[in-house]
C-alpha cells in the first residue's frame, strides 16, 4: 500500500483488450473485501464491479465523455450524501484503488465526467455515486487527449509543503528536512490525487496529533454536482496519512475536536492522534 502511493498515477488510456477471467476474479475479490471496510466516521459502502462490454445486449454504457479510452471495466459505489459519508467514501475507495495498484492494475478517480444515471439507477433518496474508476492495464502509449488533460490540471504538480502543512499553534511551516516518520506521512498526503488536482487538504501538527482541515476551492462545482466533491479529497488524505502510520507500525486513533482552532478560509475536518513509539 505504501509503495502503491508512489506508483499510482491517474490512467485514462487503457490497453484495448478485455480483462482475463483471472484478473476479473482478483478485482472482484478485492472489491468484495472492501465492502466490509469502514471509514474514520464509521460508514461502509456497497462497491460494484462492472465490465464495460460495448456490445452487451441491454448493457449499460457508463460513458465517460471521451476522457477515458478503452476502459475494460469500472468499479464504483454508493454513498449517503453527507459530508462524513463522502469523506469515508474517499478513504475506503482510495484504499481499494491502492490495493488494486499493488496488484498491478491502473485506475483513475472520476468524480465529474461520467454519466451517473447510467451507472446505477437504483439510488435511494439522499444517495449518490460520488465517484467511479475505470480499472485495467494502462496502454503503452497515452493519447494526445490524456497528455493535454494532464497538462491542463498540472497533474504532476503539488502545492509546496509550506502551504499544505503547518504547526498547529503558530501556523509556521513544518521543517520537512527533518526526515521523521511523520514527515513521510505528510509527503504521502502531498502525493494524493484530488479532484482537478486542487489539493484542498491542509494538515496542522501539534506534537502527536495531526489536525486535518479543508481549504475549499472557491466556485468549485459542488453546487452543480449536488454533492461536496472535495470532501472525497479529505478522505483520500486521511487514507494516505494512515497508510504511512500503518507502514511505520504506529498506533493511532481518530478524534473530532469540539473546539478546534479556526484558520482563515479553512474548515476543520478531523484529527489523528498517533504514538511516537
Ligand atoms: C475526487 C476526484 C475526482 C476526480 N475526477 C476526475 C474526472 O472527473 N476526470 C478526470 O479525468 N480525472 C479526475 N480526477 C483525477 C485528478 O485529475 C488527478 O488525481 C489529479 O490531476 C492528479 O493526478 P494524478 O492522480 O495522476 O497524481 C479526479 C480525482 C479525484 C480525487
Amino acid at each position: 500500500m505504501f509503495n502503491s502511493i508512489y506508483k499510482r498515477i491517474s490512467t485514462r488510456t487503457y490497453k484495448n483488450e478485455t480483462l482475463k477471467d483471472q484478473d476479473q476474479e482478483e478485482i472482484i475479490k478485492i472489491v468484495n473485501q472492501y465492502k466490509s471496510i469502514k471509514g474514520p466516521f464509521g460508514n461502509g459502502f456497497d462497491f460494484t464491479f462492472s465490465l464495460n462490454e460495448k456490445n452487451q445486449e441491454k448493457g449499460k454504457k457508463i460513458g465517460t465523455y471521451g476522457v477515458i479510452k478503452n476502459p475494460p471495466a469500472f468499479i464504483g459505489g454508493v454513498s449517503k450524501n453527507t459530508e462524513e459519508s463522502i469523506i469515508d467514501f474517499g478513504f475506503v475507495f482510495e484504499n481499494l484503488l491502492l490495493t488494486l495498484t499493488s496488484k498491478g492494475f491502473d485506475s483513475c478517480w472520476l468524480g465529474g465526467t461520467f454519466k451517473r444515471k447510467e451507472y446505477n439507477e437504483k439510488l435511494d433518496e439522499n444517495e449518490i455515486i460520488p465517484a467511479i474508476s475505470p480499472i485495467g492495464y494502462r496502454a503503452d502509449k497515452t493519447t494526445l487527449l490524456e497528455k493535454s488533460m494532464r497538462k491542463l490540471v498540472g497533474a504532476r504538480k503539488r502545492l509546496s509543503t509550506d502551504i499544505l502543512f503547518k504547526q498547529y499553534n503558530n501556523e509556521k511551516p513544518i521543517d520537512m528536512l527533518d526526515k521523521s516518520f511523520i514527515n513521510t506521512c505528510l509527503e504521502l498526503v502531498q502525493l494524493g490525487p484530488s479532484a482537478s488536482n486542487k489539493q484542498p487538504w491542509r494538515v496542522y501538527l501539534e506534537e502527536n496529533i495531526a489536525h486535518f482541515y479543508i481549504e475549499r476551492t472557491p466556485k468549485y462545482p459542488s453546487v452543480s454536482l449536488g454533492y461536496d466533491i472535495q470532501a472525497l479529497d479529505i478522505g483520500i488524505a486521511l487514507c494516505h496519512f494512515t497508510t504511512g502510520l500503518h507502514h511505520f507500525k504506529k498506533n493511532f486513533e481518530y478524534r473530532k475536536l469540539e473546539n478546534a482552532i479556526t484558520f482563515t478560509n479553512q474548515e476543520y475536518m478531523l484529527s489523528i492522534k498517533f504514538d511516537f513509539e
